[in-house]
């Protein structure tokens, strides 16, 4: 593969509409990211249909924007490439369609990325030297899980969410506590004035690297509702702060004890939630105290962004995979 390849990267898959140009899948030279957060935050949480057509007003000039950003033209990329699942399929279809055009017209290869690859490869921009294999814990609006990255294209998970997300599940408790939307950086927030004094339901000991999110996230709700119905106040700052300590142990505990029990000494972090500061700081400090050296991904790279699709494509164009063509649909279900 020549040197100094360039990949102009799609990502459309929620309400982010992002294009980026990557330099040999770890040097970011654009990375632009048009949020409809503002958008979405009056029905309190993402409208499909509103998002899909949102994409379609906003992406020719965030394609324009990265590459003038990038300081390049479409003749000095190599190859397109976007994010065909998993995702909303009227959020998807405008990324796919719109970089199907775009390599049909420049006759350039089209790289399909899986959207969680993507969320991984956010921390090989991050962080230029590291390599797989590791650990990584994979936490998004719509993941959950504790994948083996054995290498760039090796993928194997060993344990996931049985029901909601864990993101998913900071959104909830948000809206129920009135906070908006995305609920995680206002769970956050709202945490670090908070006593981890409130106990909802007890951890999930028997569930393997497997979690539940569920449980909990109905004993939060019944708990509000409780003090509701008795006309109490609301702990409003407590309630976060437990709430997150819950989940960030949770998702300590089983990430650590999958690097133990498989022996690897690196681990990493991805997806939206990766952003959240306790989970950033707690995993670091169980891992320093294990020997384990934690990557966590700069804050840019956390949320969706096509950059790590970007990243992802490149090792994925390297090795013979994921290569498309103009038959390319979203796939809103896709696997791990
Ligand atoms: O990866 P992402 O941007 O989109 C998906 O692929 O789903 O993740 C979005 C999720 C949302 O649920 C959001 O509330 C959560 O990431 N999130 C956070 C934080 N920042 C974003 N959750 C907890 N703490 C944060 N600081
Ligand atoms: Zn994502």
């Amino acid at each position: 593969m020549k040197k100094d390849f360039k990949i102009l990267s799609i990502e459309s898959s929620c309400d982010e509409t992002s294009c980026a140009v990557v330099v040999d899948g770890r040097i970011c030279l654009s990375n632009i990211v048009s949020s409809q957060i503002d958008i979405h935050t009056r029905f309190g949480g993402v409208v499909p249909e509103v998002a899909s057509r949102n994409h379609i007003t906003a992406i020719d000039n965030v394609v324009k924007l990265a590459l003038k950003q990038a300081n390049c033209t479409l003749d000095d990329i190599d190859a397109i490439a976007v994010t065909y699942g998993a995702g909303l399929v009227g959020s998807l279809l405008v990324g796919v369609s719109y970089a199907k055009g775009l390599a049909y017209s420049t006759k350039k290869p089209l790289i399909a990325v899986n959207h969680i690859y993507g969320h991984i490869a956010g921390n090989y921009l991050t962080f230029k030297d590291l390599t797989p294999p590791f650990i990584c814990l994979v936490v998004s609006g719509g993941h959950t899980a504790i994948i083996r990255v054995k290498d760039y294209n090796h993928h194997e998970v060993i344990g996931t969410t049985l029901d909601d997300a864990a993101g998913e599940c900071f959104d909830k408790v948000a809206r129920v506590l009135g906070l908006g939307y995305p609920g995680g950086p206002k769970v956050s927030k709202m945490a670090e004035n908070g006593r981890e004094n409130i106990i909802f339901s007890k951890p999930n000991d028997s569930l393997g690297y497997n979690f539940s999110f569920s449980g909990q996230k109905t004993a939060v709700i019944n708990y509000i509702h409780k003090l509701e119905q008795k006309n109490e106040p609301i702990p409003v700052a407590d309630i976060c702060a437990s709430f997150e300590k819950w989940a960030v142990d949770e998702l300590v505990d089983k990430t650590i004890k999958a690097c133990l029990d498989f022996d690897y000494d690196k681990v990493v972090i991805a997806g939206g939630v990766s952003a959240n500061k306790r989970l950033r700081h707690d995993l670091k400090e169980r891992a320093e105290e294990n020997g384990i050296t934690c990557y966590v991904p700069d804050f840019q790279f956390c949320t969706d962004n096509a950059a790590m699709i970007g990243s992802a494509a490149y090792y994925a164009y390297k090795a013979g995979v994921g290569i498309a063509d103009l038959t390319l649909a979203p796939k809103p279900n896709l696997s791990l």
